[in-house]
C-alpha cells in the first residue's frame, strides 16, 4: 500500500512535453509540490538566468536529455521558505545548481544541492553565480598554474563566461587578450579590466603580439571552435594549454599536426557539469564563497539584458537567442 504524500500548491512552472524551439514548446502550468522532509527545503525562486545550455536542453541537443515532460532551468537564486531538518535558516538566500527544474515559482530541493550566499548579495547576480563564474574560475585554476604577469587569450570574450574570466584574471594580475566579433565592445571590456581587446580575424596573431610586446599566452580558452581556435593555437606559447569549453560557431576543431608535434600544445576540454559531479562539496562551497564575496565587493559583475516574468518565458528565450544582447536574460517569478 503506498503512503499518501501530503501536497500543497507550488505556484507556476515552465514546462515542455516535446523537444523543439523554446518559443514553440515551452508552456506555463500550475504545480503541486510534496511537503519537504528532513534533508529537503522548500525554496521560492527569486531569479534564474536563461543560459545557452537551457535553450539547448529544450531543443534536445544538449549532452543530456531529460525525461519529458520536464521543467527547464539549470541555476538560480531563491529564498528558503521551509526546512524541516533545520540545515538552512528560513528566509536565508540560497543558490542552486540543477540538471533542470529551476524555472518554477517554488521547488522542493535536497539541502545538499543548496549553497547559502550572503544576505547582502543581489539575487539576480547570485542567480548567475552557479554556472558561468564558476566555469571561469575553474578555467583559470584548473589547467595552468597562472602567475601575476602571465598572459592568457580567450575568444567569445563578450560572453558571460568571458566577462567573468576578464574580471577574475584582473584580480590575479593575469593579463588577458580578448577576442570579439564587434569593435564596439572594446571600451566596455577594457573597463572591466581586459588588457587587450581585438577582433577575432586573420590579423589577430600579429596584432596581439604587437599589443603584448611579443609575449605569448600560456593558456587559451576556446568557446568558439573552428578557425578561431586554430588562431589561438598559433598565438599560444610553446607547451601552452588550449581548453575548449564551448562551440558557439558549431565548427569542429581540426588541429594541424604541427601544433601538437612542434609546439607540444596540450589540447583539452572542460565541462562544469562533470567537475561539479566529481568534486568534493567543500571545494564547491569554497569556490562559491569566493565568488559571492567578489560579487558583494563589486569585483565581479555580470551584465543583465532584461528581466522577464515566468509567463513571458517564450519572449525571454527568443531574446536570449538574439545577437547583440547587453547581457543575460533573467527570469523572475513575477513582474516588478
Ligand atoms: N563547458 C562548460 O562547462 C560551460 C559552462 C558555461 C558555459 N559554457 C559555454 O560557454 C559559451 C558561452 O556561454 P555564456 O553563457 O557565457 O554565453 P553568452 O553570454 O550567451 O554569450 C555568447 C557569446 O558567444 C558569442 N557567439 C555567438 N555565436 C558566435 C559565433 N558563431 N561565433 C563566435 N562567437 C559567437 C557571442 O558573441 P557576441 O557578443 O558578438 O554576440 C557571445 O559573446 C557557450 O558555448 C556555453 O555553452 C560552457
Amino acid at each position: 500500500m503506498s503512503e499518501a504524500i501530503s501536497k500543497h500548491p507550488g505556484g507556476r512552472e515552465v514546462r515542455f512535453s516535446r523537444f523543439g524551439p523554446p518559443e514553440e514548446v515551452l508552456e506555463i502550468g500550475e504545480r503541486e509540490l510534496p511537503e519537504p522532509t528532513s534533508g529537503q527545503a522548500l525554496v521560492r525562486l527569486l531569479a534564474s538566468p536563461v543560459n545557452p545550455a537551457d535553450l539547448n536542453i529544450v531543443e534536445g541537443v544538449y549532452g543530456v536529455r531529460p525525461e519529458l515532460p520536464a521543467v527547464p532551468g539549470m541555476e538560480g537564486c531563491g529564498e528558503v521558505l521551509r526546512c524541516p531538518g533545520g540545515e538552512l535558516a528560513v528566509g536565508s538566500r540560497v543558490i542552486f545548481l540543477r540538471k533542470g527544474g529551476a524555472w518554477a515559482e517554488e521547488m522542493v530541493l535536497p539541502t545538499e544541492d543548496l549553497i547559502a550566499v550572503p544576505e547582502a548579495i543581489d539575487p539576480v547576480q547570485a542567480a548567475m553565480l552557479g554556472v558561468n563564474p564558476l566555469t571561469a574560475l575553474r578555467l583559470l585554476e584548473g589547467f595552468v598554474d597562472l602567475k601575476p604577469g602571465d598572459w592568457i587569450v580567450q575568444n567569445a570574450a563578450n560572453s558571460n563566461v568571458g566577462r567573468c574570466v576578464i574580471q577574475l584574471a584582473r584580480e590575479r594580475g593575469v593579463s588577458t587578450v580578448n577576442l570579439v566579433r564587434r569593435e564596439s565592445l572594446r571600451e566596455e571590456l577594457l573597463g572591466l579590466g581586459a588588457s587587450v581587446v581585438l577582433l577575432d580575424d586573420e590579423e589577430m596573431v600579429a596584432k596581439a603580439l604587437e599589443a603584448t610586446g611579443g609575449r605569448r599566452p600560456v593558456l587559451a580558452l576556446n568557446a568558439v571552435g573552428g578557425d578561431s581556435a586554430l588562431r589561438q593555437m598559433d598565438f599560444l606559447e610553446r607547451r601552452g594549454s588550449h581548453v575548449t569549453y564551448g562551440a558557439m560557431s558549431r565548427q569542429s576543431l581540426k588541429v594541424p599536426n604541427k601544433f601538437v608535434i612542434f609546439k607540444e600544445l596540450t589540447i583539452t576540454g572542460f565541462w562544469i557539469t562533470k567537475w561539479l559531479e566529481e568534486s568534493a562539496r567543500a571545494k564547491i562551497e569554497e569556490s562559491y564563497v569566493l565568488l559571492s564575496q567578489f560579487v558583494v565587493e563589486g569585483k565581479l559583475e555580470q551584465a543583465v539584458d532584461g528581466s522577464y516574468p515566468l509567463e513571458e518565458v517564450r519572449a525571454a528565450c527568443r531574446r536570449a537567442g538574439e545577437e547583440g544582447r547587453g547581457g543575460k536574460v533573467i527570469l523572475v517569478p513575477r513582474r516588478g
